[in-house]
């Protein structure tokens, strides 16, 4: 297999704020995906930085009375350190606040310049007099010019979902100083990204850089109209970069942060003696960026359309994850749920954790739900129950001979286990972690009961049983290895640990498909131990701070809606009574037909029982999203009382229910096993 050459980045994380278990998600996906790729014997750097700019963290550190300077670098102290308590090993971690980074702004900013896609023009923004500062949305609190909520931000509305402008707040305030905010008109610079519009439709939408529902949603949400320039600059006072040929502005956080990336690469050839533009210039090397879903319009538009502007390599892959829930809900102060990298680790071991999030990720955009009582289930039957296990059941029992000279007879447990190597690989390369555990505990699920059946502490008690004591205990420590390889990405310390037991540290993937034999075993010492429900429950107590108010970051995407926020792009109906809801007769549905109409290109026409001779026939709007052989056969919900519809291409008497935006966004309700055609639904 030729050596790939290849850059992983994970977001820059804010260096207002300590690093929590929502943030981990990403750097330990990231962290599993580049030591897979080590692993697999490809050259593979993780790079990183904190993202240091921006009013939050000047507020910050004039509120604690000290330099901007001295709050960051205490910061990336504590970022680095949570970093290290999770394994979570950057090749390089730099800071956005960099002599490397402000030289590679300034030569993408000529870039820009040069390819006229600057423009400036005045803006008009909310002032804070008291605090000297302008204020960003998420800085104002006010009345919902709409529905009259008090104590909304300056953006989008809570309560009714509408966005507006900070300036449209009723009686506004700023979050800093309580102060009444005036409007004031400022110069501001900005990059016409509708220049790049073909440019990043291309992108965007062909080659496997994104997920398919990203790329979708960047065509819904901005492509299908002229992209709007770009606001770029904030004027003074900020703590960034003064931008050179526009003395008194600076380049805003979101300019910066991502060159960030270059820059802390850069910083990493210059210890190794690599050359910068070998990384960010070459064919030859795939760019990985690991992001949120909350920040994929700057990764997806902006940071792309940077990079073509000045010549760099364009990301390979944008590989884009959601958000993570505790126990269902979103992480919370007072619940105790918004844990801190730091909480945990008093309690409870980061193997744990590590494992988890494998067993949750996938190459999709869902939230990740940490359930607390799984958590422990998990770590417990997996982790110990099923892989420790085997080496801590036969390890003492060849201490004194080490392994057998030949590889005994395990019924194929052995080769059955190397062949799925390659279906686990293919798993973690593609980010679906979920799957690459499944696969590996289903290895451990035939290896345990061996072990079992063998019982080496019965083989023990006789020294006529000696040698098949030590061939027993040679097939089970072989299993045990092979696993602990194949989770090498995910628990780097049972890796190592193992290395120590077996005598031959874990170095390569293909270490899984030959058998040890003939080397000494080292004494053994417990790996990993069993999750305490009390010590989860701690974790839990000791993160719960009462009333607390939810954190509030550098408005992530200012003037992005979020990729999935149903409610506030649809609100909810006015109320209805339940007579209205019964005026709707909904029932359960059989589809016995689907046929395509060629001449419509959304509508799919059905035929479906509603029990006995009861047939309809509905036209759905469903085409772009189902093939009449995904529908034939489905139970589905049907309006089955609202009057005919007279339609091109027939009557359509009822509507089936489903969801979504609309062409390949739509999703039928499914029902559940046991109702039956006719049934009404209440
Ligand atoms: N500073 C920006 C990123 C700049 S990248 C050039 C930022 N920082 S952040 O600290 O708010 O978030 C860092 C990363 O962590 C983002 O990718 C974000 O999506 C992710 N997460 C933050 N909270 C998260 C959860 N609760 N769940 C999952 N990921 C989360 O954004
Ligand atoms: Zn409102």
């Amino acid at each position: 297999m030729a050596q790939r050459r290849i850059l992983v980045t994970a977001a820059l994380p804010y260096a207002n704020g300590p690093i929590h278990i929502g943030h981990l998600v990403e750097y330990i996906q990231a962290d599993i995906w580049v030591r897979f790729q080590k692993l697999r014997g490809h050259q593979c750097i993780y790079i990183c930085a904190d993202d240091t700019h921006g009013t939050a963290i000047m507020i910050r550190a004039r509120q604690e009375g000290r330099s901007e300077i001295d709050l960051i670098a205490e910061m990336q102290q504590a970022h680095v350190r949570d970093f290290e308590g999770f394994d979570i090993a950057f090749d390089n971690y730099g800071s956005t606040n960099s002599d490397e980074n402000r030289q590679l702004c300034g030569e993408i900013w000529r870039a820009l310049r040069s390819r006229g896609l600057i423009v400036e023009r005045d803006v008009e923004q909310l002032y804070d007099p008291e605090a000297g500062t302008f204020l960003a949305d998420r800085f104002v609190k006010g009345t919902c010019p709409k529905c009259k909520a008090p104590g909304q931000y300056g953006d989008n509305c809570d309560k009714c979902g509408s966005t507006y402008r900070a300036a449209d707040l009723i009686d506004p305030v700023s979050t800093h100083s309580g102060a009444r905010p005036e409007l004031r008109s400022q110069r501001h610079l900005f990059v016409q990204l509708q220049q790049l519009h073909d440019f990043l439709t291309e992108w965007t939408q062909c080659g496997e850089h994104l997920q398919e529902e990203v790329a979708n949603y960047l065509q819904g949400h901005f492509l299908n109209e002229p992209l709007r320039d770009w606001d770029i600059s904030r004027p003074a006072p900020y703590f960034g970069f003064e931008i050179p040929d526009s003395p008194g502005n600076y380049w805003y956080v979101w300019f910066d942060a991502p060159i960030g990336y270059m820059a802390s690469t850069r910083q990493w050839c210059d210890r190794h003696g690599e050359d910068f533009d070998d990384w960010w210039r070459s064919p030859d090397v795939e760019i990985h960026h690991f992001i949120g879903k909350d920040i994929t319009y700057f990764h997806t538009l902006f940071w792309p359309g940077m990079l073509k502007s000045a010549g760099f390599t364009l990301p390979t892959k944008v590989r884009i994850h959601g958000f993570l829930t505790v126990g269902g809900e979103k992480m919370s102060k007072s619940k105790g749920t918004f844990v801190m990298a730091q909480t945990y680790l008093q309690h409870l071991d980061p193997s744990y954790l590590r494992y988890y999030y494998a067993t949750k990720l996938s190459p999709r955009l869902d939230d990740i739900d940490l359930n607390l009582d799984e958590f422990a289930a998990k770590a417990n039957a997996d982790l110990v129950g099923k892989v420790v296990n085997l080496a801590s059941r036969s390890a003492k029992f060849v201490r004194a001979t080490g392994l057998a000279a030949r590889y005994p007879d395990d019924g194929g447990l052995f080769q059955r286990a190397a062949a799925a190597g390659d279906e686990i690989a293919a798993a973690y390369e593609e980010g679906d972690y979920g799957r690459a555990m499944r696969l590996i505990m289903e290895l451990a699920d035939r290896a345990n009961p061996y072990v079992e059946a063998a019982a080496p502490w019965n083989l023990a008690k006789d020294p006529r049983h000696a040698q098949e004591l030590q061939d027993v205990c040679t097939v089970a420590l072989n299993l045990f290895r092979q696993l602990a390889i194949y989770l090498a990405p995910v628990l780097p310390r049972l890796a190592q640990q193992t290395g120590v037991l077996l005598n031959k540290p874990i170095e390569h993937w293909a270490d899984s498909q030959t058998p040890l034999v003939g080397t000494p075993v080292a004494q053994f010492h417990h790996m990993l131990k069993r999750v305490d429900r009390k010590d989860v429950d701690a974790m839990i107590e000791d993160s719960r701070t009462p009333s607390a108010e939810e954190p509030v970051g550098e408005p992530a995407a200012e003037s992005a809606p979020a990729i999935s926020q149903p409610l506030s792009d649809e609100p909810l109906a006015a109320e209805c009574t339940i007579d209205d809801f019964a005026k709707v007769d909904l029932r359960i549905a059989r589809i016995i037909a689907a046929a395509d109409v060629p001449e419509a290109n959304k509508l799919v026409k059905l035929t479906v029982s509603l029990g006995g001779d009861e047939q309809r026939t509905v036209f759905a709007g469903i085409k772009q999203a189902y093939t009449p052989e995904q529908l034939v056969g489905r139970y589905v919900v049907l309006a089955a009382n609202l009057a005919p519809r007279k339609m091109k291409f027939g009557t359509s008497e009822g509507m089936i229910l489903a969801s979504g935006s609309g062409g390949q966004h739509v999703f039928l309700l499914t029902v559940d096993d046991g109702a039956e055609p006719g049934q009404r639904v209440h």
